[in-house]
Protein backbone atom coordinates (compact mmCIF):
# COMPACT_ATOMS: atom_id res chain seq x y z
CA UNK A 1 0.00 0.00 0.00
CA UNK A 2 1.73 3.20 -1.21
CA UNK A 3 1.63 6.45 0.20
CA UNK A 4 2.25 9.09 -2.48
CA UNK A 5 0.86 12.35 -2.89
CA UNK A 6 0.46 13.12 -5.81
CA UNK A 7 -2.90 13.52 -8.58
CA UNK A 8 -3.82 10.30 -10.13
CA UNK A 9 -6.27 12.33 -12.70
CA UNK A 10 -9.72 10.84 -11.08
CA UNK A 11 -11.70 12.85 -13.05
CA UNK A 12 -13.60 14.79 -10.64
CA UNK A 13 -12.79 17.52 -8.59
CA UNK A 14 -13.55 20.49 -6.22
CA UNK A 15 -17.44 20.71 -7.78
CA UNK A 16 -18.24 17.00 -7.92
CA UNK A 17 -20.67 15.90 -5.48
CA UNK A 18 -20.58 12.28 -3.18
CA UNK A 19 -23.84 11.26 -5.68
CA UNK A 20 -21.13 12.47 -8.94
CA UNK A 21 -18.18 10.01 -7.16
CA UNK A 22 -20.59 6.73 -6.65
CA UNK A 23 -22.51 7.00 -10.35
CA UNK A 24 -21.98 3.50 -11.84
CA UNK A 25 -21.21 1.56 -8.39
CA UNK A 26 -23.43 -0.55 -7.00
CA UNK A 27 -22.75 -0.60 -3.07
CA UNK A 28 -25.78 -3.43 -2.12
CA UNK A 29 -24.28 -5.72 0.22
CA UNK A 30 -22.00 -3.19 1.43
CA UNK A 31 -22.19 -2.24 5.23
CA UNK A 32 -20.36 1.36 6.03
CA UNK A 33 -20.83 3.00 9.10
CA UNK A 34 -20.33 7.37 8.79
CA UNK A 35 -20.09 8.85 12.53
CA UNK A 36 -22.18 12.00 12.42
CA UNK A 37 -23.77 10.65 9.51
CA UNK A 38 -26.95 12.73 10.09
CA UNK A 39 -25.63 16.20 9.90
CA UNK A 40 -23.73 18.64 7.14
CA UNK A 41 -21.42 16.59 5.48
CA UNK A 42 -21.86 13.19 6.95
CA UNK A 43 -25.68 13.38 5.96
CA UNK A 44 -24.71 13.93 2.50
CA UNK A 45 -22.47 11.34 2.51
CA UNK A 46 -25.16 8.90 4.25
CA UNK A 47 -27.58 10.04 1.59
CA UNK A 48 -25.67 9.07 -1.35
CA UNK A 49 -23.89 5.75 -0.08
CA UNK A 50 -27.59 4.75 0.81
CA UNK A 51 -29.39 6.27 -2.56
CA UNK A 52 -26.36 3.77 -4.39
CA UNK A 53 -27.31 0.57 -1.95
CA UNK A 54 -25.20 0.60 0.55
CA UNK A 55 -26.62 -0.30 4.34
CA UNK A 56 -25.10 2.58 6.51
CA UNK A 57 -25.06 2.65 9.94
CA UNK A 58 -24.85 5.89 11.84
CA UNK A 59 -23.50 5.92 15.02
CA UNK A 60 -25.58 9.49 17.06
CA UNK A 61 -24.72 11.67 20.00
CA UNK A 62 -27.74 12.13 19.65
CA UNK A 63 -29.80 9.32 18.24
CA UNK A 64 -33.21 11.05 18.30
CA UNK A 65 -32.14 13.80 16.10
CA UNK A 66 -30.01 11.25 13.75
CA UNK A 67 -33.72 9.20 13.28
CA UNK A 68 -35.53 12.48 12.22
CA UNK A 69 -32.85 13.66 10.10
CA UNK A 70 -32.63 10.12 8.64
CA UNK A 71 -36.06 9.40 7.92
CA UNK A 72 -37.38 8.81 4.58
CA UNK A 73 -33.16 7.61 3.52
CA UNK A 74 -34.01 3.85 3.28
CA UNK A 75 -30.98 1.54 4.16
CA UNK A 76 -29.60 3.69 6.84
CA UNK A 77 -29.53 2.45 10.86
CA UNK A 78 -29.39 5.06 13.63
CA UNK A 79 -27.48 3.58 16.86
CA UNK A 80 -26.15 5.27 20.08
CA UNK A 81 -22.70 6.80 20.65
CA UNK A 82 -20.81 9.29 21.99
CA UNK A 83 -17.20 10.22 21.17
CA UNK A 84 -16.20 11.70 24.28
CA UNK A 85 -17.13 8.89 26.55
CA UNK A 86 -15.22 5.69 25.90
CA UNK A 87 -17.72 3.42 27.57
CA UNK A 88 -20.46 4.01 25.12
CA UNK A 89 -17.72 3.55 21.91
CA UNK A 90 -17.04 0.55 23.86
CA UNK A 91 -21.26 -0.50 24.22
CA UNK A 92 -21.88 0.12 20.33
CA UNK A 93 -18.98 -1.73 19.22
CA UNK A 94 -19.78 -4.67 21.00
CA UNK A 95 -23.40 -4.60 20.40
CA UNK A 96 -22.30 -4.53 16.21
CA UNK A 97 -19.85 -6.87 16.49
CA UNK A 98 -22.85 -9.46 18.55
CA UNK A 99 -23.87 -9.00 15.47
CA UNK A 100 -21.54 -10.80 13.31
CA UNK A 101 -21.22 -8.22 10.31
CA UNK A 102 -18.53 -7.02 9.05
CA UNK A 103 -17.32 -3.54 7.94
CA UNK A 104 -16.67 -2.48 4.15
CA UNK A 105 -16.11 0.54 5.31
CA UNK A 106 -16.02 3.30 8.06
CA UNK A 107 -15.50 6.76 7.81
CA UNK A 108 -14.29 8.70 10.40
CA UNK A 109 -16.64 11.74 10.04
CA UNK A 110 -17.66 13.46 13.56
CA UNK A 111 -16.07 16.28 14.54
CA UNK A 112 -16.23 19.54 16.80
CA UNK A 113 -14.86 22.89 16.49
CA UNK A 114 -13.72 26.17 18.06
CA UNK A 115 -14.94 24.77 21.40
CA UNK A 116 -14.11 26.49 24.58
CA UNK A 117 -11.47 24.98 26.74
CA UNK A 118 -12.84 21.75 28.04
CA UNK A 119 -11.68 18.43 29.44
CA UNK A 120 -13.60 15.31 28.62
CA UNK A 121 -13.12 11.55 30.44
CA UNK A 122 -9.69 11.15 32.19
CA UNK A 123 -8.38 15.09 31.55
CA UNK A 124 -8.61 15.30 27.66
CA UNK A 125 -9.18 18.32 25.66
CA UNK A 126 -11.77 17.95 23.34
CA UNK A 127 -10.90 18.36 20.14
CA UNK A 128 -8.20 15.72 20.88
CA UNK A 129 -10.29 13.36 22.45
CA UNK A 130 -13.56 13.45 19.87
CA UNK A 131 -12.48 14.19 16.82
CA UNK A 132 -9.31 11.70 17.49
CA UNK A 133 -9.01 9.97 20.18
CA UNK A 134 -13.12 8.61 20.09
CA UNK A 135 -12.20 7.32 16.33
CA UNK A 136 -9.16 5.64 17.49
CA UNK A 137 -11.20 3.62 20.49
CA UNK A 138 -13.63 3.31 17.76
CA UNK A 139 -11.47 1.60 14.99
CA UNK A 140 -9.94 -0.56 17.80
CA UNK A 141 -12.89 -1.79 19.23
CA UNK A 142 -14.25 -2.69 15.53
CA UNK A 143 -11.13 -4.06 14.28
CA UNK A 144 -12.69 -8.02 14.12
CA UNK A 145 -15.35 -6.60 11.67
CA UNK A 146 -12.52 -4.60 9.77
CA UNK A 147 -10.13 -7.61 8.93
CA UNK A 148 -11.53 -7.77 5.27
CA UNK A 149 -8.55 -7.52 2.49
CA UNK A 150 -11.07 -4.87 1.01
CA UNK A 151 -12.11 -2.70 3.88
CA UNK A 152 -11.44 1.18 4.34
CA UNK A 153 -11.60 3.35 6.73
CA UNK A 154 -11.62 7.36 6.67
CA UNK A 155 -10.66 9.74 8.39
CA UNK A 156 -12.30 13.06 7.57
CA UNK A 157 -9.46 15.74 8.54
CA UNK A 158 -9.02 19.20 7.60
CA UNK A 159 -6.84 21.84 5.96
CA UNK A 160 -6.82 23.09 9.26
CA UNK A 161 -4.07 20.69 10.16
CA UNK A 162 -1.75 23.73 9.02
CA UNK A 163 -2.90 25.45 12.50
CA UNK A 164 -0.50 22.66 14.84
CA UNK A 165 1.54 20.00 14.41
CA UNK A 166 0.84 17.30 17.63
CA UNK A 167 1.81 19.57 21.04
CA UNK A 168 3.46 16.42 22.38
CA UNK A 169 4.99 18.66 25.13
CA UNK A 170 1.00 19.46 26.16
CA UNK A 171 -1.39 18.00 23.74
CA UNK A 172 -4.46 18.51 26.60
CA UNK A 173 -3.44 22.32 26.08
CA UNK A 174 -2.80 22.64 30.07
CA UNK A 175 -0.10 25.65 29.35
CA UNK A 176 -2.39 28.46 27.40
CA UNK A 177 -5.68 27.22 25.25
CA UNK A 178 -6.54 28.39 21.92
CA UNK A 179 -9.53 26.61 19.92
CA UNK A 180 -8.11 27.06 16.53
CA UNK A 181 -4.77 25.35 17.31
CA UNK A 182 -6.85 22.71 19.46
CA UNK A 183 -8.77 22.08 16.66
CA UNK A 184 -5.66 22.25 14.40
CA UNK A 185 -3.79 19.73 16.60
CA UNK A 186 -6.77 17.24 16.07
CA UNK A 187 -7.07 17.38 12.30
CA UNK A 188 -3.24 17.03 12.17
CA UNK A 189 -4.10 13.45 14.18
CA UNK A 190 -6.86 12.85 11.92
CA UNK A 191 -4.11 12.65 8.87
CA UNK A 192 -1.57 10.73 11.45
CA UNK A 193 -4.41 8.28 11.86
CA UNK A 194 -4.55 7.04 8.78
CA UNK A 195 -1.05 6.92 8.13
CA UNK A 196 -0.52 4.34 11.13
CA UNK A 197 -3.97 2.56 10.56
CA UNK A 198 -2.86 1.60 6.89
CA UNK A 199 0.45 0.87 7.78
CA UNK A 200 -1.41 -2.27 10.72
CA UNK A 201 -2.70 -3.32 7.66
CA UNK A 202 -6.41 -1.57 7.34
CA UNK A 203 -6.57 0.54 4.35
CA UNK A 204 -6.92 4.22 5.59
CA UNK A 205 -7.07 7.57 4.06
CA UNK A 206 -7.31 11.01 5.24
CA UNK A 207 -9.39 13.35 3.55
CA UNK A 208 -9.97 17.61 3.64
CA UNK A 209 -13.57 17.70 2.62
CA UNK A 210 -13.17 21.68 1.59
CA UNK A 211 -14.67 24.49 3.02
CA UNK A 212 -18.21 24.24 3.58
CA UNK A 213 -20.77 25.77 5.46
CA UNK A 214 -22.55 23.47 8.00
CA UNK A 215 -23.50 23.24 11.64
CA UNK A 216 -19.60 22.81 12.67
CA UNK A 217 -19.51 26.84 12.70
CA UNK A 218 -22.10 27.21 15.44
CA UNK A 219 -19.74 28.34 18.15
CA UNK A 220 -18.33 30.96 15.81
CA UNK A 221 -20.02 34.03 16.04
CA UNK A 222 -21.93 35.37 12.79
CA UNK A 223 -19.89 38.57 13.11
CA UNK A 224 -16.62 36.89 13.38
CA UNK A 225 -17.92 34.70 9.93
CA UNK A 226 -18.19 37.29 8.40
CA UNK A 227 -14.67 39.10 8.64
CA UNK A 228 -13.12 36.02 8.51
CA UNK A 229 -15.07 36.06 4.81
CA UNK A 230 -16.72 32.89 5.07
CA UNK A 231 -20.06 34.41 4.39
CA UNK A 232 -21.65 37.47 3.23
CA UNK A 233 -23.80 39.93 5.67
CA UNK A 234 -26.71 38.35 3.52
CA UNK A 235 -25.47 34.44 5.41
CA UNK A 236 -24.85 33.53 1.34
CA UNK A 237 -21.12 31.10 1.73
CA UNK A 238 -18.08 32.93 0.44
CA UNK A 239 -16.61 32.17 -3.09
CA UNK A 240 -14.30 29.06 -2.88
CA UNK A 241 -16.54 27.11 -0.30
CA UNK A 242 -18.70 23.92 -1.78
CA UNK A 243 -22.00 22.70 -1.18
CA UNK A 244 -22.43 20.11 1.56
CA UNK A 245 -23.13 17.35 -1.41
CA UNK A 246 -19.68 18.76 -2.65
CA UNK A 247 -17.95 18.67 0.78
CA UNK A 248 -18.99 15.06 1.29
CA UNK A 249 -17.25 13.62 -2.53
CA UNK A 250 -13.73 13.61 -1.25
CA UNK A 251 -14.39 10.83 1.88
CA UNK A 252 -16.74 8.71 -0.18
CA UNK A 253 -14.50 8.97 -3.21
CA UNK A 254 -11.95 7.64 -0.70
CA UNK A 255 -14.27 5.07 0.63
CA UNK A 256 -15.03 3.54 -2.80
CA UNK A 257 -12.50 4.36 -5.68
CA UNK A 258 -10.63 1.65 -7.41
CA UNK A 259 -7.98 3.76 -8.39
CA UNK A 260 -7.23 3.81 -4.41
CA UNK A 261 -6.82 -0.17 -4.69
CA UNK A 262 -2.82 0.30 -4.48
CA UNK A 263 -2.50 3.01 -2.46
CA UNK A 264 -2.57 3.78 1.54
CA UNK A 265 -2.51 6.25 4.42
CA UNK A 266 -1.80 9.33 1.64
CA UNK A 267 -4.02 12.48 2.34
CA UNK A 268 -7.08 13.61 -0.30
CA UNK A 269 -8.55 16.80 -1.63
CA UNK A 270 -10.96 17.72 -4.35
CA UNK A 271 -11.77 13.70 -5.15
CA UNK A 272 -7.75 13.22 -5.71
CA UNK A 273 -4.93 12.43 -4.17
CA UNK A 274 -3.19 15.99 -2.36
CA UNK A 275 -0.37 17.63 -3.46
CA UNK A 276 2.14 18.87 -0.77
CA UNK A 277 1.17 22.18 0.22
CA UNK A 278 3.29 25.09 -1.05
CA UNK A 279 1.16 27.90 1.06
CA UNK A 280 -0.41 28.35 3.68
CA UNK A 281 -3.81 29.43 2.10
CA UNK A 282 -6.21 26.77 3.67
CA UNK A 283 -8.36 27.64 1.17
CA UNK A 284 -6.20 26.25 -1.48
CA UNK A 285 -4.70 23.08 0.82
CA UNK A 286 -2.41 20.73 0.39
CA UNK A 287 -1.00 18.47 2.79
CA UNK A 288 1.84 19.62 5.20
CA UNK A 289 4.51 17.46 6.10
CA UNK A 290 4.02 17.40 9.45
CA UNK A 291 0.68 15.28 9.07
CA UNK A 292 2.22 12.51 6.87
CA UNK A 293 5.18 11.58 9.05
CA UNK A 294 5.44 7.93 9.62
CA UNK A 295 7.47 8.58 12.30
CA UNK A 296 4.76 10.89 14.53
CA UNK A 297 2.42 8.79 13.02
CA UNK A 298 3.40 5.92 15.08
CA UNK A 299 4.33 8.27 18.34
CA UNK A 300 0.35 9.09 17.97
CA UNK A 301 -0.59 5.84 17.91
CA UNK A 302 1.34 4.86 21.55
CA UNK A 303 0.36 8.31 22.96
CA UNK A 304 -3.28 7.51 21.66
CA UNK A 305 -2.78 3.49 23.30
CA UNK A 306 -1.45 4.99 26.78
CA UNK A 307 -4.08 7.46 27.01
CA UNK A 308 -7.22 5.16 26.35
CA UNK A 309 -5.42 1.48 27.79
CA UNK A 310 -6.22 0.23 24.51
CA UNK A 311 -4.69 -1.17 21.10
CA UNK A 312 -6.20 -4.16 19.97
CA UNK A 313 -3.72 -3.83 16.91
CA UNK A 314 -1.39 -5.16 19.61
CA UNK A 315 -3.21 -7.38 21.92
CA UNK A 316 -3.72 -4.45 24.47
CA UNK A 317 -7.21 -5.02 25.65
CA UNK A 318 -9.33 -2.81 27.87
CA UNK A 319 -8.11 -2.82 31.48
CA UNK A 320 -11.23 -4.19 32.73
CA UNK A 321 -11.48 -6.80 30.05
N1 LIG B 1 -17.51 22.08 7.21
C1 LIG B 1 -16.27 22.33 6.84
O1 LIG B 1 -15.95 23.36 6.22
C2 LIG B 1 -15.18 21.33 7.15
C3 LIG B 1 -13.89 21.61 6.66
C4 LIG B 1 -12.88 20.72 6.95
C5 LIG B 1 -13.14 19.59 7.70
N2 LIG B 1 -14.40 19.36 8.17
C6 LIG B 1 -14.62 18.15 8.97
O2 LIG B 1 -15.74 17.46 8.48
C7 LIG B 1 -16.34 16.70 9.53
C8 LIG B 1 -17.85 16.88 9.50
O3 LIG B 1 -18.12 18.24 9.77
P1 LIG B 1 -19.45 18.99 9.33
O4 LIG B 1 -19.01 20.25 8.70
O5 LIG B 1 -20.36 18.07 8.63
O6 LIG B 1 -20.02 19.36 10.79
P2 LIG B 1 -21.42 19.05 11.53
O7 LIG B 1 -22.55 19.25 10.58
O8 LIG B 1 -21.37 19.81 12.79
O9 LIG B 1 -21.33 17.48 11.84
C9 LIG B 1 -20.51 17.00 12.87
C10 LIG B 1 -21.13 15.73 13.40
O10 LIG B 1 -20.29 15.26 14.49
C11 LIG B 1 -21.13 14.87 15.54
N3 LIG B 1 -20.49 14.90 16.85
C12 LIG B 1 -20.03 15.98 17.53
N4 LIG B 1 -19.60 15.62 18.76
C13 LIG B 1 -19.80 14.29 18.86
C14 LIG B 1 -19.58 13.32 19.87
N5 LIG B 1 -19.08 13.68 21.08
N6 LIG B 1 -19.91 12.04 19.64
C15 LIG B 1 -20.45 11.66 18.45
N7 LIG B 1 -20.69 12.53 17.44
C16 LIG B 1 -20.37 13.83 17.65
C17 LIG B 1 -22.26 15.88 15.48
O11 LIG B 1 -23.36 15.40 16.26
P3 LIG B 1 -24.31 16.46 17.01
O12 LIG B 1 -25.00 17.23 15.92
O13 LIG B 1 -25.23 15.58 17.79
O14 LIG B 1 -23.42 17.32 17.85
C18 LIG B 1 -22.53 15.92 13.99
O15 LIG B 1 -23.36 14.86 13.61
C19 LIG B 1 -15.67 17.15 10.83
O16 LIG B 1 -14.71 16.18 11.21
C20 LIG B 1 -14.97 18.44 10.42
O17 LIG B 1 -13.82 18.70 11.19
C21 LIG B 1 -15.43 20.20 7.91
Amino acid sequence: MAIAQHKLGSGFGAHSTAGDVLTGHDMSGKNVLITGGYSGLGLEATRALARAGAHVIVPARRPGVASEALAGIPGTEVRELDLADPGSIRAFAETFLETGRTLDILIGNAGVMAYPDTLVGPGWEAHLAINHLGHYVLVNHLRPALLMPDARVVSVASSGHFLSDIRWDDPHFRHGYDHWLAYGQSKTANALFAVHLNTLGVRAFAVHPGSILTPLQRRIPHAQQIAQGWISSDGQHADGFKTPAQGAATAVWAATSPLLDSYGGAYCQDCDLAEPATTDDMLIGGVKPWALDPGSAARLWTLSAELTGLDTFSGRLPVDS
